[in-house]
């Protein structure tokens, strides 16, 4: 019960959320990367960077795990991954599936369109994420299991404490998709991107669907969101927004701190039965709904 998959890990975004959770949660990190394999230890030391030894030693180290190799456009990757943490961690241990990974070719016209850029949109920022969750979501506790330990032992298998230290609601697993407010077909005023915009609202609709899946079948403890993190200064965005952007969060813009700091806030609200009704939807980074 005490593992998060962070697909996407080399990025931005998936990268600084591995490392705040290394640094603020009892979970261990499964940091996925399509990096090759030969890169793990450089990855590992930088989201280990900055911990202090002792906390190397307690928790770092062995909380952290870098897989290398994982292609997304290549199901053996994800496949060979959820092969290693149900050997090293055992079925009933996922809590956090974040699916980070994505890639925009901004196309302005329809004579931009390149098809296998358009495609490789789809599977990295669509199927990418639906065969991370056909992996890992198997790996995750069932409702049973769920609640024997955390309500029935109050967590006495981790010292009396939830290992999620608050960033997920103690009475759930979460599924944790990048979607994107461009995905919105109701919020479409400008056009443009006619690929990353439909792999993000395909995305969306993978969502709700696994959302679904999760509620039929009973035995989950987990809840399926999409989210936006509204425009933040990566690599990602800076051929779009300019090498010198600066934040402005009144605007929406952030920083990596800033976007984490607001993510993490919206990934701790989230819950089944709440009156927001979270479930199976697609959130910004102000925790507002964003329709489909
Ligand atoms: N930044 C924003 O303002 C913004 C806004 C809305 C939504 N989003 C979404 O947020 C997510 C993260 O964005 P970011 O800014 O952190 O972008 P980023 O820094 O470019 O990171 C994207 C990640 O996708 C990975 N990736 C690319 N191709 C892959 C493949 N074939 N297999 C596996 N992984 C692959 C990259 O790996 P490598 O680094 O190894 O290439 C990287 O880890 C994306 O889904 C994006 O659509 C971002």
């Amino acid at each position: 019960m005490s593992v998060a998959i962070i697909q996407g890990a080399s990025g931005s975004l998936g990268f600084a959320l591995a490392r705040h959770i290394l640094r603020n949660t009892g979970l261990k990190v499964y940091a996925l990367t399509h990096r090759p394999s030969n890169t793990e230890a450089d990855l590992s030391e930088k989201l280990l960077e900055d911990l202090s030894d002792r906390d190397r030693k307690g928790k770092g180290k062995d909380s952290l795990t870098v897989v290398g190799d994982v292609d997304l456009k290549d199901e053996e990757g994800l496949s060979k991954a959820a092969r290693m943490v149900k050997e090293r961690e055992g079925v009933d241990t996922v809590r956090l599936v974040a699916c980070m990974a994505g890639i925009l070719h901004p196309e302005k016209s329809l004579s931009a369109i390149d098809l296998s850029k358009s495609i490789d949109q789809f599977r990295i920022n669509t199927l990418g994420h639906l065969l991370t969750y056909k992996h890992f979501v198997p790996l995750i506790p069932s409702k049973k299991k769920f609640e024997s330990i955390s309500s029935g032992s109050d967590w006495s298998e981790y010292d009396g404490e939830d290992p999620a230290r608050g960033l997920i609601n103690p009475k759930n697993s979460l599924c944790w998709s990048m979607s994107a407010r461009v995905g919105s077909i109701s919020d479409n005023n400008r056009g443009g991107w006619y690929s990353y915009r439909a792999s993000k609202a395909a995305t969306n609709q993978i969502i709700r669907t696994l959302d679904h899946e999760l509620v039929v079948n009973k035995n989950s403890s987990a809840i399926a969101v999409g989210y936006h993190p509204g425009t933040v200064i990566t690599s990602f965005t800076k051929p779009v927004i300019g090498e010198h952007a600066t934040p402005d969060p009144d605007k929406g813009r952030f920083d990596i701190d800033q976007a984490i700091e607001k993510m993490t806030g919206v990934m701790s609200q989230v819950k089944r039965d709440d009156p927001k009704k979270w479930e199976g939807r697609c959130w910004d980074w102000k925790g507002e709904r964003i329709e489909w």
